[in-house]
């Protein structure tokens, strides 16, 4: 039987890559969205993933949906924590409300997704966490104080799910990819975005693939022995 992977934000971007290249690794997918149903059903319809909707920054929400999940498709065996937003603003013009949905989602919802299903995998003696975390975290970004706050909290989570994991057979890595040619780029101003790219020595975006292949990866049997890891790839804008 195959094995069941789920990914959150993984009807869109880089999560819909990802979504595609553990299918075609053979993974039985499920892909969660937030909001976007045309998206989602059009997503499901092109590559037979079933899609999932609910809020990862709600517990009881991702308890739940989690829990359906592995009622229609078996345990989750890899869980990749992709979803995430930006509410970008200089921080002497941040709101509040901008901090706390962006710490909500990108944050809170790490945790709401891997726990409902942390002691299923230590009883299963199988599991693969993978967060999506972002060059941001690791070098911080102008305008983005709580973006970055969240990516930076991703790595000290999986640097310390790997310490719990590992005798269980667990392990828990993160990727930090650079600027990906998706949505949330291109929502950057075009001017600021040419003068991101201008430090890319490799001299484009990332393609969201490009971050697919890292999961599977990561994922694979051939990865047991990385564990609490970050894969850095951003096209050598910044080393670690
Ligand atoms: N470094 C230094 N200064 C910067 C800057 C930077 N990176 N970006 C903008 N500024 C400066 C501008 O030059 C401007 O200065 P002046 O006032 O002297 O002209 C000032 O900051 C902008 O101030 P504003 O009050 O006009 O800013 P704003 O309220 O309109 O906000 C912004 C604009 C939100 C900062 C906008 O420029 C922006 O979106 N920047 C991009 C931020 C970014 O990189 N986000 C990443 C999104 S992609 C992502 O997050 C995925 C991933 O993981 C990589």
């Amino acid at each position: 039987m195959s094995r069941v992977a789920l990914v959150t934000g993984g009807s869109r971007g880089i999560g819909a890559a990802i979504s595609i290249a553990l299918k075609d690794a053979g993974y039985t997918v499920a892909a969660t969205y937030a909001g976007n149903d045309d998206a989602a059903a059009k997503f499901t319809e092109e590559t037979g993933i079933k899609s999932y909707k609910w809020n990862v920054a709600d517990y009881n929400e991702s308890a739940a949906g989690t829990a359906q999940v592995e009622a229609d498709l078996g345990p989750i065996d890899v869980v990749v924590a992709n979803a995430g937003i930006t509410r970008d603003a200089p921080f002497h013009k941040m709101t509040p409300q901008q901090w706390h949905e962006v710490v909500d989602t990108n944050l809170n919802g790490v945790f709401n997704t891997v726990h409902p299903l942390w002691n299923g995998m230590r009883e299963r003696k199988f599991g693969r966490v993978i967060v999506i975390s972002s060059i941001n975290g690791q070098k911080g970004q102008f305008a983005q104080v709580n973006y970055a706050a969240t990516k930076a909290g991703d790595l000290g989570i999986v640097k310390s799910l790997a310490q719990e994991g590992a005798r269980a057979g667990i392990t828990a890595n993160a990727i930090c990819p650079g600027y990906i040619a998706t949505d949330m780029v291109n929502a950057v101003p075009e001017k600021v975005r040419d003068s991101i790219v201008a430090q890319i020595p490799t001299g484009r975006l990332g393609e969201p693939e490009e971050i697919a292949r890292c999961v599977a990866f990561l994922a694979s049997d051939d990865a047991s022995f990385i564990n609490g890891s970050t894969i850095t790839a951003n096209g050598g804008q910044f080393f670690v």
